[in-house]
C-alpha cells in the first residue's frame, strides 16, 4: 500500500471521462456533428479507421456506468457535456433532449452520493462553428460563454463544480499546429489565435457560470502540464527546454494567472496573440481551482529545423513506457504540483486526470489482472501525497478513466479504463486496478485512531 496518509481527510477521489470518448449515439435525439465526427472521416486520421459513433454507448447505458461509479466508491465524477448535443449548431436553437440527458445523469449521480464535476469543453466543437472559422475566430469564445450560461442555468441548481476548458494546449497546438487532432490543421498563426480564444472562452464562461448557476459555483480551467528536462547541459538544449516549458506550461499558466503571455514565447513564435481590450483581465478572472492533467514529463533537445517551439522530445532509454509510449515518471507529478504551487500560488489544485494505457489481457476466467496500471495508479497517488507533504494545496485526484474508451487519434486500441469494455458486447468488467482503487478509497476514508484530536489544555 502506498503511504497516502498526508492526503487530507476530505480528499476527493474521482474518475474522469469525456463525452465524445464514451457517449456514442452521435445522431441520437437531435445531436449534430462535432469536429471530431468530421475528423474521424478523414482517411488515415484515426488508427484502424475507428470513430466515436458508438464508443461505449454510454448515452444509452449510463445507469450501468453510474452503478460502476458506486462500485468504485468514488466521491466525484468528472464528465463532459457535449456542446453539439445541447446546442447542435453551436449558437441559437437549444436541443431540449440533449439537456435532458445530462439532467438525468446528474440526478442519478446525486442519488448515488457522487459529486458531478462538469467539463464544458472537452474538444467536441460543433462542426457548424468550425465551418464559420472555429477557435481561431473570436466569436467562438463568445458562443462558448453563451453555451456555458445555458448549461449552468439548467444544471447549476445541483452542480457546483465546473471545469471550463480541457487542455487548451491540445486544442491549439495538437489540433491547429501539429494536425494530429481535430480540426487537423497545421498553421502556427491559426494555432496561436485558437489558443487565445480558448483562454478567452474560459474567462467569459467563468463569468457566465457565476451569473447563471443557482448555487455558488467552484470553477477552474484544466491544463495538461509536463515538467521539462533538457537532454544535456549543452546551452542549446537548456534553451530548448526553456522554450518547451514556455510552449507547454507557461503559455497557459502565465495569462491565467495575470502575467500576460510570456514575451520569450511571443518572440519564439514571431506572432502576437490577438489580444483586444480587456482580454487579459478576462482570462485572469479569479477561479476556485486549477485542474492539472499529468501524463508524462518531457526530455527535450534543440531542434532548429522543427516546428515551433524548435525543441523536440527525446525517448528516455531504459525507462518503463506505457502502451502510448509515454514514460512512467510519477516523480514528475510531485514536481509539477509543487512547482506550480510555488510559482503561481493557486488557491486549490485538483489532479483532473492521471492514468495509463496498457495492453490488457482478459484471462479465460474473465479476470483482467492489470498489474502495470495498478502500480502506475499507486505510484501517482503516492506522488500526490508527497506533494501535499511539501505544501501543494491538492484537494483531489481523478483517475483517467472510468472506462476504456475512444482514445482520439489512437482509436480503441489504447485502453485507459479502470473498467474494461468489450466493444462487441458493450460488457463492462472491473479490472484489478479498479478494485485496487476502490480499496485505497475505502482505506483512506476509514477513521483511524490517530485522527481523534487530543484536547490540549492551556
Ligand atoms: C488527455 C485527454 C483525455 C485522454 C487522455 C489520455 O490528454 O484530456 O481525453 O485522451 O489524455
Amino acid at each position: 500500500m502506498p503511504d497516502l496518509s498526508t492526503l487530507p481527510p476530505d480528499f476527493l477521489w474521482g474518475v474522469a471521462t469525456s463525452a465524445y470518448q464514451i457517449e456514442g449515439a452521435v445522431r441520437a435525439d437531435g445531436r449534430k456533428p462535432s469536429i471530431w465526427d468530421t475528423f474521424c472521416t478523414r482517411p488515415g486520421a484515426i488508427d484502424n479507421g475507428d470513430t466515436g459513433e458508438v464508443a461505449c454507448d454510454h448515452y444509452h447505458r449510463w445507469p450501468q456506468d453510474v452503478a460502476l461509479l458506486r462500485d468504485l466508491g468514488v466521491g466525484a465524477y468528472r464528465f463532459s457535456v457535449a456542446w453539439p448535443r445541447v446546442r447542435p449548431d453551436g449558437v441559437g436553437r437549444v436541443n431540449p433532449a440533449g439537456l435532458d440527458f445530462y439532467d438525468r445523469l446528474v440526478d442519478a449521480m446525486l442519488t448515488a452520493g457522487i459529486r458531478p464535476f462538469v467539463t464544458l469543453y472537452h474538444w467536441d466543437l460543433p462542426q457548424a462553428l468550425q465551418d464559420r472559422g472555429g477557435w481561431p475566430r473570436r466569436e467562438t469564445a463568445e458562443a462558448f460563454a453563451d453555451y456555458a450560461a445555458l448549461v449552468a442555468a439548467r444544471l447549476g441548481d445541483r452542480v457546483t463544480d465546473w471545469c471550463t476548458v480541457n487542455e487548451p494546449l491540445c486544442v491549439a497546438w495538437i489540433g491547429h499546429l501539429e494536425g494530429r487532432m481535430a480540426p487537423g490543421e497545421r498553421d502556427l498563426g491559426r494555432a496561436v489565435r485558437a489558443g487565445h480564444h480558448v483562454l478567452l472562452g474560459h474567462g467569459l464562461a467563468t463569468a457566465a457560470i457565476r451569473a447563471h448557476a443557482a448555487r455558488p459555483a467552484s470553477i477552474g480551467p484544466v491544463l495538461n502540464l509536463s515538467p521539462i528536462d533538457p537532454a544535456s547541459d549543452r546551452p542549446a538544449d537548456l534553451a530548448a527546454a526553456r522554450r518547451m516549458d514556455g510552449h507547454v506550461n507557461r503559455w497557459w499558466l502565465d495569462p491565467l494567472h495575470g502575467r500576460g503571455y510570456p514575451a520569450d514565447m511571443v518572440d519564439t513564435y514571431g506572432i502576437e496573440p490577438p489580444v483586444r481590450d480587456d482580454d487579459l483581465a478576462v482570462i485572469a478572472t479569479p477561479t476556485d481551482f486549477l485542474g492539472v492533467n499529468y501524463y508524462f514529463r518531457q526530455v527535450v533537445t534543440d531542434d532548429p529545423a522543427g516546428p515551433a517551439p524548435y525543441a523536440r522530445q527525446l525517448p528516455v532509454p531504459d525507462a518503463p513506457h506505457t502502451a502510448m509510449d509515454w514514460e512512467v515518471h510519477p516523480d514528475g507529478l510531485e514536481r509539477l504540483l509543487v512547482e506550480v504551487s510555488e510559482a503561481y500560488q493557486p488557491a486549490k489544485l485538483l489532479v483532473t486526470e492521471s492514468g495509463s494505457a496498457w495492453p490488457d489481457v482478459v484471462a479465460a476466467d474473465g479476470v483482467i489482472a492489470d498489474a502495470e496500471r495498478t502500480d502506475h495508479l499507486e505510484r501517482h497517488l503516492a506522488a500526490c501525497a508527497a506533494a501535499v507533504r511539501r505544501g501543494a494545496p491538492l484537494a483531489g485526484y481523478f483517475a483517467w478513466s472510468l472506462l476504456d474508451n475512444f482514445e482520439w487519434a489512437y482509436g480503441y486500441d489504447k485502453r485507459f479504463g479502470l473498467v474494461h469494455v468489450d466493444y462487441q458486447t458493450q460488457r463492462r468488467t472491473m479490472k484489478a486496478s479498479g478494485a485496487r482503487y476502490a480499496d485505497l478509497i475505502r482505506t483512506h476514508q476509514q477513521p483511524t485512531a490517530t485522527a481523534t484530536p487530543v484536547a490540549v489544555r492551556g
